[in-house]
């Protein structure tokens, strides 16, 4: 029997092979409950090490003390008050903390702003000239800081990959970079840190963690079965597991499926020789910086209508994508497209989320401002590079 994908499929689809890749991810991963307890294993004993947190919700939930438990004899420092959306002004404070005790070893414990900003620490300690331009130049860096992560919130996958989004406060910037150069050296996964977590950041997550694997995927078909099965587990999983944590986020098992699944969903693996997009991420930081919405709830507006404005280059992976994920079985390639963005917008309604600018107060004010952004920076985004400034002002309408 044909599958509906292969009947769907748009006969001048060309056939496009993978592209070479080299696959090197080396974060040590210490999953499961109370793998906290091992740190003191994987850092250096006479190291100096800046602890970096957030707004204090470790200090709550246990993580803290378990942290501190596992670092017993050694010489820590203390830097608070990462904030979401980690700001650049902040993290320049601890970049003169580290120079200034001759720390030798980050261990960041948090969320995804924790852990993004202690990257940028790391790299700007030993940055030559102005850190922003790691960030606005895209300026190479070639040492850093080695540094480590305690994991609490699933969600951006930063704890296993080298990459970090920054916001300078000032000018309302939030831009990213990556490097090798600050991959965590280990990143421990301990799903008991949900249970803490307000519901809101759960639902953030699992659409964050969702949308890391759809910009990995909907773009063309290059002949990747393994990628895009994989990809296509990880979606899955987060539809099945996702709700449950919601529903009951003291749930074990579906913490630990939950927050393994966000941190496959973006360390590499699945974009190992496929296109990729990030459009939707690209737009959805400009409304966080402008706004300030949480980022995972960003992208629940924005990628509905991504699939929707794209629906004839992105076809054929949005009609894989709606009969495996969703298992949609309509009976043309339209109506099967058509299907799977409803279905997919109807997944971030259930969990919560929102799925139009309306609903949080942005308007064409804003819209304008970003299409101003992209027009300023000169170059299109999406895996084909045809996403112009105006296209980005025609998504940004389509989901007013
Ligand atoms: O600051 P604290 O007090 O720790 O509270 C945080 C924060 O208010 C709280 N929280 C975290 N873990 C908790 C908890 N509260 C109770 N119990 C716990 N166990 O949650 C709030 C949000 O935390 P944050 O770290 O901001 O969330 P998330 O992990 O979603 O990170 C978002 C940031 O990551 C960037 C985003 O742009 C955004 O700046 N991203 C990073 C990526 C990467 N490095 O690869 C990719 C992503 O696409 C994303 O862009
Ligand atoms: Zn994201």
């Amino acid at each position: 029997m044909p599958s509906i994908f292969n009947i769907f499929i748009d006969s001048n689809t060309k056939l496009l092979t993978m592209d070479n890749f080299v696959f090197h991810n080396p974060v040590k991963v210490l999953f499961g409950k109370g793998e906290t307890a091992k740190l003191s294993r994987n850092i250096p004993k006479d190291s100096k090490i800046l602890l970096t947190y957030g707004g204090g919700s470790i200090k709550k939930n246990g993580v803290y003390d378990q942290v501190m438990a596992a670092l017993e004899g050694y010489d820590i420092t203390e830097f608070s008050g990462i904030e979401p959306n980690p700001h650049y002004e902040t993290l320049m404070k601890a970049v003169e903390i580290i120079k200034e005790k001759s720390i030798d070893f980050i261990l960041a414990v948090g969320g995804g702003s924790v852990i993004d900003g202690s990257k940028f620490v790391a790299a700007a300690v030993h940055f030559d000239g102005e850190p922003w331009d790691i960030l606005a130049k895209a300026a190479r860096v070639t040492k850093a800081v080695p540094l480590g992560a305690v994991l609490t919130l699933p969600a951006t996958g930063s704890e296993m990959n080298g990459n970090s989004v920054v916001t300078k406060w000032e000018t309302k910037e939030k831009l990213a970079f990556g490097s090798p150069m600050v991959m965590p050296q280990f990143s421990v996964l301990d799903p008991e840190t949900i249970y803490s977590l307000p519901i809101k950041q759960v639902s953030n997550g699992i659409a964050d963690a969702f949308i890391h694997v759809l910009e990995q995927y909907l773009t063309y078909p290059v002949n990747a079965p393994i990628q895009d099965r994989f990809a296509e587990g990880i979606m899955q999983t987060l539809v099945e597991e996702g709700p449950k944590v919601l529903a009951n986020q003291k749930d074990y098992d579906a913490a630990a499926n939950f927050m393994w699944a966000a941190t496959m969903a973006l360390n590499g693996l699945i974009a190992a020789g496929v296109p990729q997009d990030w459009a939707t991420h690209m737009i959805g930081h400009e409304l966080t910086a402008f706004h300030g919405i949480d980022h995972g709830q960003t992208l629940a507006i924005v990628m509905p209508a991504m699939m929707q404005y794209k629906r004839d280059v992105k076809g054929d992976k949005i009609v894989q994508f709606a009969q495996r994920v969703w298992n949609i079985n309509e009976d043309s390639r339209d109506a099967t497209i058509d299907a799977a963005i409803a279905k997919t917008k109807e997944f971030f309604e259930t969990i919560g989320l929102k799925t139009s600018l309306s609903e949080v107060e942005v308007g064409t004010e804003t819209i304008d401002k970003i299409e101003k952004r992209f027009e300023g920076r000169g170059f299109n985004i999406g895996e084909n590079a045809d996403i112009t400034p105006a296209d980005i002002k025609g998504i940004l309408e389509l989901c007013s």
